[in-house]
């Protein structure tokens, strides 16, 4: 199992935010998580498009490799943003299915646009809708916490319903990522691995730490 960190920015310092990714992604981050949220959908307000077209430049390894950024829209509707944050740069682009009108025409927005698509559980969204659209999604994001803000606890179900997304991806033979999101820490990232969880979003944990490096490390060996 490969297993990818993915630093959340919500935790980042906004002020010096290109300077954040490019720190973070040096002391080991995998991707770039990136919340979008509309004061709507979530009753919190992040940033749009523009902002992730300034930070795609900082999105590269110190060898210059890109990293990608896994945008994470917490807005209703999402089609016309989704198309926005193909064009900024977006590699993966996940939406809660509750918050578009038609989840599989929502889906098809964001792969003809050339990036990859994942849906968004909250924690009391049932998975029924994964039994149509497995196939045509590359990434299922749990969320542990609700929605709208960052440093908030780990909510138990989430290990219960990352189990149930881990038989569905089995069974359905395809390749899709299992990011879980809200609460990781240290001290949880190897149960939360142990359920099925291959992709961990971490905020609070990693920017609320002055050595970012070692908070990454530590996770790694807790995965190891
Ligand atoms: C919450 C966001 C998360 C948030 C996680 O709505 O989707 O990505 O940044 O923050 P922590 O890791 O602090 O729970
Ligand atoms: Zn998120």
């Amino acid at each position: 199992m490969s297993f990818r960190i993915a630093p959340s920015i919500l935790s980042a310092d906004f002020a010096r935010l290109g300077a954040e990714v490019s720190d973070v992604i040096a002391a080991g981050a995998d991707w770039i998580h990136f919340d979008v949220m509309d004061n709507h959908y979530v009753p919190n307000l992040t940033f749009g498009p523009m902002v992730c077209a300034a930070l795609k430049p900082h999105a590269r390894t110190p060898d210059g490799a890109a990293v990608p950024i896994d945008v994470h829209l917490m807005v209703q509707p999402v089609d016309a943003l989704a198309a926005a944050f193909a064009q900024a740069g977006a590699d993966l682009i996940s939406f809660h299915p509750d918050a578009s009108g038609h989840v599989h025409r929502s889906i098809q927005a964001i792969t003809g646009a050339g990036c990859k698509a994942g849906l968004v559980f909250n924690p009391a969204q049932p998975l029924d809708v994964l039994d149509w659209v497995i196939d045509d999604i590359d990434l299922i994001l749990v969320m542990s916490v609700n929605p709208g803000f960052g440093g908030q606890g780990f909510i138990d179900s989430a290990l219960r319903k990352i189990a149930d997304v881990r038989r569905r991806i089995d069974a359905s033979g395809k390749d899709i990522r299992l990011e879980v999101d809200g609460g990781i820490k240290v001290g949880n990232i190897r149960a939360v691995a142990d359920a099925g969880a291959d992709t961990f979003v971490a905020g609070s944990a990693i920017f609320g730490q002055p050595d970012y490096r070692a908070v990454i490390e530590q996770m790694r060996g807790a995965l190891r």
